[in-house]
């Protein structure tokens, strides 16, 4: 049997990337100069990185930025304090708190404080109510958003097909759950969720065509979960102890991606995946936002 072939999320966000970049460039000549600012809080070094790519690739595309960061201590209220400010900023399109926030800051006051037309996160519950019903003029969450276009770029077909999705949180399971299935191209799925509650969770997912692994637990999903041929999307991020490499740790999916590509038809490597397209669709989204703050 063949190996499966790559949906290589870094490609495609390249592709993503030049097309935002265009985009910008047809902004900056109406004289409209697409700009995005990333808020932080404590010391964490993940969301440190994040940030760090994010801006990077902002940069990249000609999108302006700007990096809040507050320390781990700061209140809710010189936080939400911040986001009026800025929601009221005209020359700012996009406002992004990047996740984990610590325990005494309240994530869901923090969503609902960002003006859902700057909320290029997706996470508002306008925008999440407003994709719930299949409309265009919001935000969705940039994952899942991700995903569908991967398989769309792929010319991988949905339509019809039993999707089962590893994960129902509110930021990746759920969100993915409702785009797969509106009533609109690129989805029309048989949709299949599956959690820590689920009974054989194995069985759910042998049935899948497209298989969508969001749990972190690192390689979770081994050969005996995946029918043969299927499509697999790998969205896990977990460390494991790797004492060969300089910083004693690795990243891997939720995916045993070896022995997976012996039977799957497409599988998304990871790193490489879901990672890069969900920047590229945070840039998209900020330049959508640009373009919809206009009269
Ligand atoms: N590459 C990217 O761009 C990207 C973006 C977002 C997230 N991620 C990664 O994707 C993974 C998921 O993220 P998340 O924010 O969705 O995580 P999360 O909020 O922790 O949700 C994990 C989900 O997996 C389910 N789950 C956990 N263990 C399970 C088990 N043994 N059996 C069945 N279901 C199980 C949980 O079920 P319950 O609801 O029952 O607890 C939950 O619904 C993480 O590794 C994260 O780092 C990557």
């Amino acid at each position: 049997m063949e190996e499966a072939q790559l949906l290589d999320g870094r490609y495609v966000a390249g592709q993503i990337h030049r097309e935002t970049m265009e985009a910008v460039q047809r902004l900056r000549r109406k004289g409209i100069l697409p700009c995005v600012v990333f808020i932080r809080v404590g010391n964490h070094p993940p969301s440190e990185l994040y940030v760090r790519m994010k801006q990077k690739k902002a940069q990249e595309v000609g999108i302006q930025s700007e990096v809040i960061s507050f320390p781990e201590d700061v209140s809710q209220k010189e936080v939400l304090d911040n986001l009026n400010r800025l929601n009221l900023d005209p020359s700012i399109h996009g406002i992004l708190v990047q996740l984990p926030l610590p325990s005494h800051l309240s994530e869901k006051q923090i969503a609902l404080a960002i003006n859902p037309k700057k909320d290029i996160d997706g996470f508002h519950p306008l925008n999440l109510g407003k994709m719930l019903l299949g409309e265009k003029d919001c935000f969705y969450p940039c994952t899942p958003l991700g995903i569908q276009e991967l398989l769309k770029r792929y010319k991988i077909e949905i339509e019809g097909k039993e999707v089962v999705i590893l994960g129902r949180s509110n930021i990746v399971g759920k969100p993915l759950a409702a785009l797969f299935l509106q009533k609109s191209k690129y989805a029309n799925a048989t949709v299949t969720v599956v959690h820590s509650f689920s009974q054989n969770i194995k069985e759910h997912c042998r049935q899948a065509d497209i298989l969508i692994a969001a749990m972190g637990k690192a390689r979770f999903v081994t050969r005996d979960f995946v029918k043969p041929k299927a499509v697999v999307v790998d969205v896990g991020v977990s460390r494991i102890a790797d004492s060969s490499s300089p910083q004693g740790y690795r990243i891997v999916g939720d995916v045993d991606f070896d022995e997976i590509k012996k039977i799957a038809s497409w599988i998304t490597p990871n790193p490489g995946g879901v990672g890069p397209m969900t920047i590229a669709m945070l840039l998209a989204n900020t330049v959508k936002a640009a373009e919809l703050s206009q009269p």
